[in-house]
């Protein structure tokens, strides 16, 4: 890999180094797109809720699922069913929902653990950029404070921008989700570029935490990215799907999440992974 471009399963940059007294690091698993293989041929496998179940007992600390107006991949019965498995195992479904009066709705009555607010538009093949809470502050208020109310824990899919942090402090959140997705994307280009984004999400990170925000990332994250999100001290948790989902065709879902995990956590123990740690995680 390029030493020039942070990221890379050995690329950690030395200077976001993990100290000793890190936070842990939970791993949400996105199971979205087991769903999207199953609609392809509108059948009733592979069901996502089964994928769900494996994904905790392959080491994932939660569950992540995006219900989409248009219903693409999760399902409504989706919903019902990872709602009831969280409860019986105990952890924690983080609902990605566009703050609109119908996913506010379905959120009140399942209460899941947390709410992950995204923008969302029809045409767009994943959630592109994140939410602009500076300039809907009074759209996303009423929305916030109703599932705070309802004891779910809401989040605020942003981009690492200060307006936007502060503006998700100021809206009452409790929790904000960096948009990691341009840095992982520019790694994987062996673009330049990929540094700028690194130093803003680094930035980011710190503010939100300086705030009192619990601060979370996603989008893109794969192998190669994993360990230089990971070794961002101020991240308690990485949402990770797509790459997943896919590494699963070639390893099973099991090994290619226990992989990630070994990955994070080599890297928030401050170190890059080692060679054995390499080959246990290969
Ligand atoms: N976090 C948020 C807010 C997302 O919208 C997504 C994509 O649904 C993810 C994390 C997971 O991204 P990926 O599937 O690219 O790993």
């Amino acid at each position: 890999m390029n030493r020039d471009i942070p990221g890379g399963a050995t690329g950690v940059i030395s200077g976001a180094m993990s100290s000793p007294q890190a936070k842990p690091l939970r791993l949400g698993v996105n199971i979205d797109h087991v769903a999207t293989i199953r609609n392809a041929r509108g059948e009733a496998y592979p069901d996502p809720a089964r994928a769900a179940d494996l994904a905790m007992q392959a080491g994932a600390d939660g569950i992540t699922a995006h219900l989409r107006e248009d219903r693409r991949h999760i399902s409504d019965a989706d919903i019902d069913a990872l709602a009831a498995l969280a409860r019986k195992r105990g952890r924690p479904l983080n609902l990605e929902m566009a703050a609109t009066p119908e996913m506010e709705a379905i959120a009140l009555a399942h209460r899941p653990h947390a709410a992950c607010l995204v923008p969302e538009r029809r045409e767009e093949v994943t959630t592109e950029g994140g939410l602009d809470v500076a300039g809907q502050h009074n759209h996303l208020a009423p929305v916030v404070a109703n599932l705070k109310a309802a004891g779910i824990r809401v989040s605020l899919f942003i981009e690492a921008d200060p307006a936007q942090i502060a503006a998700a402090h100021a809206l009452g959140a409790q929790v904000v989700e960096l948009h990691v997705g341009a840095y992982c994307l520019a790694v994987r280009e062996r673009r330049p570029e990929a540094a700028e984004h690194y130093r803003r999400l680094r930035e980011g990170a710190a503010l939100a935490a300086s705030l009192g925000l619990e601060v979370h990332a996603g989008h893109g994250i794969d192998y190669e990215t994993v360990s230089a999100v990971a070794a961002i001290p101020e991240f308690a948790e990485l949402n990770i799907g797509h790459f997943l989902i896919g590494e699963a065709i070639f390893t099973g879902l099991d090994p290619a999440i226990r992989r990630m995990r070994l990955l994070m956590d080599a890297a928030r123990a401050g170190a890059a992974p080692s060679e054995t740690t390499q080959e246990a995680a290969a």
